[in-house]
């Protein structure tokens, strides 16, 4: 395993040359952010200010900007995995439709504090963390759609969840980032604190542009923010093997956009689907089912490339 949240150097911010064979639309970087000056500044000073994170395991954001590619629902069962293969996992919801809170049982409105008030830095990550089926989360709420007019005034913007996290990630071997369906600032901070980035995608419904504009973000942010981001691969999510157009996918995916679909894929299974209703991963709702057993085997295939 890499070190946990390596602070990027001020040196090597080279972008790499995993993405040479996809097109670029020439957009300048964070253009619709306009957050250059404010990134040079965070820059500068980021030799004797940054963090010094140092702990074991993996940062791992699971970002796809569109909704309802199974980012959540990847998250929860992956965590579910490692728990069983006996990994100490944190959750972090940074999505302020609060799913993955939802999704492990939990009603977000009767919080008494999300990562929203960590973001803000009103609290510690700590101080807000739930204990669920062996796993650690830092839930969201609906709030957390506050704290991105928040961090548009505040310098160091793109940093704050990855020195909320600092204090706590230690102990922990996984940490999985659940995104919010946007390449917003909350992104830019799951993708400025992971090691990792996955990036769920159903393949029926698959945009190669929208993937296209994902892999330009995690450019920008590799070279402004963390240059020692890596795209850990794709996950093809709620497939179809009947299909043709579900195999064409996965197989024009690495070809396209220069990243490896992680095996398995995930097959579509009414089960994950009734899971976050019953509060539950599809691991614990349906251990047995193909969907479950995919999952585990995708868990393994993560241990053994981080
Ligand atoms: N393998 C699957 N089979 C069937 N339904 C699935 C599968 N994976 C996810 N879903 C369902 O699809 C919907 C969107 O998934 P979700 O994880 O919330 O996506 P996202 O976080 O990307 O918006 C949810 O209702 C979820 O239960
Ligand atoms: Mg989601």
């Amino acid at each position: 395993m890499r070190p946990l949240l390596v602070e990027a150097s001020s040196e090597g911010q080279g972008r790499s040359d995993l993405h040479r064979h996809r097109p670029t639309t020439g957009r300048p970087p964070f253009a619709s952010l306009d957050l250059l000056p404010t990134l040079l500044a965070v820059q500068n000073r980021r030799a004797s200010t940054s963090p010094t994170l140092d702990t074991v395991g993996a940062v791992i954001a699971v970002a796809n900007q569109k909704g309802g590619v199974a980012k959540t629902t990847t998250v929860h069962s992956l965590s579910a995995g490692l728990a069983e293969r006996g990994r100490r996992v944190l959750m972090v919801d940074l999505d302020p439709q609060a799913s993955l809170t939802f999704s492990t049982g939990i009603d977000s409105d009767t919080l008494d504090g999300s990562v929203h008030d960590v973001m803000l830095g009103r609290t510690k990550a700590a101080d807000v963390l739930i204990e669920r089926n062996e796993i650690s989360l830092l839930p969201s709420s609906i709030d957390l759609a506050g704290s991105e007019i928040h961090l548009l005034t505040k310098t160091g913007r793109e940093f704050v969840l990855r020195r909320s996290l600092k204090a706590l990630v230690d102990g922990y071997d996984y940490v999985f980032i659940d995104c919010a369906p946007s390449l917003g600032i909350l992104t830019v901070n799951a993708l400025t604190a992971a090691d990792h980035v996955l990036i769920p995608f159903q393949t029926e419904t698959l945009s190669h542009r929208a993937v296209g504009q994902l892999l330009e973000t995690i450019d920008d942010v590799r070279h402004y923010t963390n240059d020692e981001l890596v795209v850990l691969g794709g996950v093809a999510t709620m497939y179809d093997s009947r299909t043709r157009l579900g195999k064409q996918v996965l197989a024009d995916v690495e070809d396209i956009h220069g990243f490896a679909v992680l095996p398995p894929p995930i097959p579509r299974s009414v089960r994950v689907a009734e899971a976050p209703g019953k509060g539950k991963s599809v691991l614990e709702h349906a251990r047995r089912s193909k969907s479950a057993e995919a999952y585990r085997e995708l868990a393994g295939e993560i241990e053994k490339r981080t």
